[in-house]
Order: structure tokens, then sequence, then C-alpha cells
């Protein structure tokens, strides 16, 4: 496995390989790797001959300064597990490399920045675009693997790939989940013991939507779910919605919808945890 820090020694080597017509496969992530990115490497080592993983804790990216601190990090357990996964490429830069200088494009991202994480982390999903446009610039892959865990960010992706005409065809790959049904996220790994126990309500309670969906009582279910998880000390809901998985408009009346998609932000503590379920209807 290749380990590139500099943006230069990533082209000249994948220049190689994409002259050579060989398919790259890349997974964009922040570190503090777990089971849900190797499932994303795993399935881009099915679909292409080279994966390249970038490692970036992107600081514009994040609203709150203290999420960026605690961002957990851990580059060295990182770096053992995309070798023993059969990663070929990682590319780690620091934030010169990434930043020489400020980053100040707009994207136009539509309804994506009003409404759910983009209401809540303003101006998040214009830097999480940059920085994935210049990702894809420097790798140049014919595909990009995201999560749907982060479902809004999955849309965001798939706009920027068309206001900017890129042929990077993006794959999106199931939600993995602890045994308890919490989503796996870099994030869980802040969580003390009991709190990741308890953590398991969001799930649990977003599973129910389905038996809330005759007579569209979508206000009595977000009530109780809000009811279900508030009351345990600590967590608080930041919002919950029923939107539809496409267009990622509020959903009223199901009968409009051929897949609707319940999305949720928690913070337990000063935590923050997101999660989301998709029913086909
Ligand atoms: O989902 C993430 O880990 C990040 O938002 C991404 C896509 C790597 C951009 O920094």
């Amino acid at each position: 496995m290749k380990i590139c820090k500099t943006i230069n020694e990533t082209t000249s080597l994948l220049s190689i390989f994409i002259n050579d017509g060989k398919k790259i496969g890349f997974v964009p992530t922040m570190g503090a790797l777990h089971k849900g990115h190797i499932s994303l490497i795993n399935i881009s080592k099915k679909q292409n001959d080279i994966t390249v993983v970038s490692i970036f804790v992107n600081p514009t990216q994040f609203n709150d300064k203290q999420d960026y601190i605690k961002y957990p990090r851990n580059s060295e357990k990182d770096l053992e597990m995309l070798s023993n996964t059969g990663c070929d490429l990682v590319f780690m830069p620091d934030d010169k490399e990434m930043y020489p200088e400020p980053d100040n494009r707009i994207f136009d991202l539509g309804n994506l920045e009003t409404i759910m994480e983009g209401k809540f982390r303003p101006g998040h999903f214009q830097c999480v675009a940059g920085i994935v446009s210049k990702l894809f610039d420097i790798i140049k892959p014919d595909k990009a693997y995201f999560g749907q865990k982060d479902f809004q960010q999955l849309s965001v992706i798939k706009r920027l790939v068309q206001i900017t005409n890129s042929k990077v065809q993006i794959i999106s790959c199931p939600i993995i989940r602890e045994e308890n049904g919490l989503a796996l996220s870099s994030r869980n790994l802040r969580l003390s013991v009991e709190e990741f126990k308890q953590a398991a309500i969001i799930y649990k309670t977003i599973n129910q939507l389905s038996t809330f969906l005759e007579n569209n009582k979508f206000c009595e279910f977000k009530t109780w779910a809000i009811k279900q998880i508030d009351k345990i000390s600590l967590f608080k809901t930041e919002y919950i919605e029923i939107v539809d998985t496409e267009t990622l408009g509020i959903v009223k009346d199901i009968k409009y919808h051929k897949s609707i998609t319940c999305c949720i932000a928690v913070y337990c503590g000063q935590i923050r945890l997101i999660d989301n379920i998709q029913i086909n209807l």
C-alpha cells in the first residue's frame, strides 16, 4: 500500500494507472476508520482495479471548533486497517497541501443548504462540496463511494457532480450498524459505554415510522419520537424530518412519493449523532 502526502506524488502515481486504463475507485474519509469505511473499500475493490482512500480531517466543514478539535484521529490504526483491507493508495495531505489559499468558491446546492443538516450546520455543505471537488480533481476517480448514513451529504455530492459536469459515478453504500442498531460513525468513539448503550434508542425510534404511515401521521410520529429520545438524560433531538428520498422535499402525503427517508440529528451531551431510515412505498 502506497502512502502519499502530497498532491504531486499522488497525481504522478495515479497517472500511471490511468494511462494503463485502470479503473480507479475512491473512498474519501476523515480517518478514525471503522467497519462502515471498510465496507465502502470492499465494494470499491470489487468494482475497480485500484482503490484510493483519502484521510483528511477537513477543518473548514466543522461549524463547531470543539467538534473539530475533538474529532477522533488515529492514523496509525487507520493505516493498519487500510493495509489489511487491501487499499492500494492512501492520500494523507495536511491542511497546507489542501488549502495553500482559502477556497472561496460557492456551489449552487439549492434547498440542500436550507433544510436539516444544511439549516443546523450553516456553510457545512459548501465546505464539503469544496473539499470533495478538490479531492476528485486530484484522484480523478471513475467511481466514488459514500455511506448512506450521511444521507444529505450524498445528495450534496450528487448535486456537485451534476453542477460541475463531473464524470465521477457516485455510489451510495448501505449504513452499517452496531449490534444494538446504532449507525457506525467515527464520533461514536467519543461516547461513554453508557451513552453508547443508550444511543440505541435513535435507530429503534426512527424504525417505528412505518407504524405511523397510515393516515400520514407524521406530526404524531415526530412528537412521539422526540419524547422517546429526549426522555433520556443528556439526549436532545435537534431535528427529525420525513423527506422524499430523491428531492428531500418534506413529505405530507405518502401517496405522492415512491420512497421516503426519515432523518434525525440528536445531541448526546456534546456529541452530535445523525441517522436515517429509508422506506420504499
Ligand atoms: O463524510 C466525510 O467523512 C466527509 O464529509 C468527507 C466526504 C470525507 C469530506 O471531508
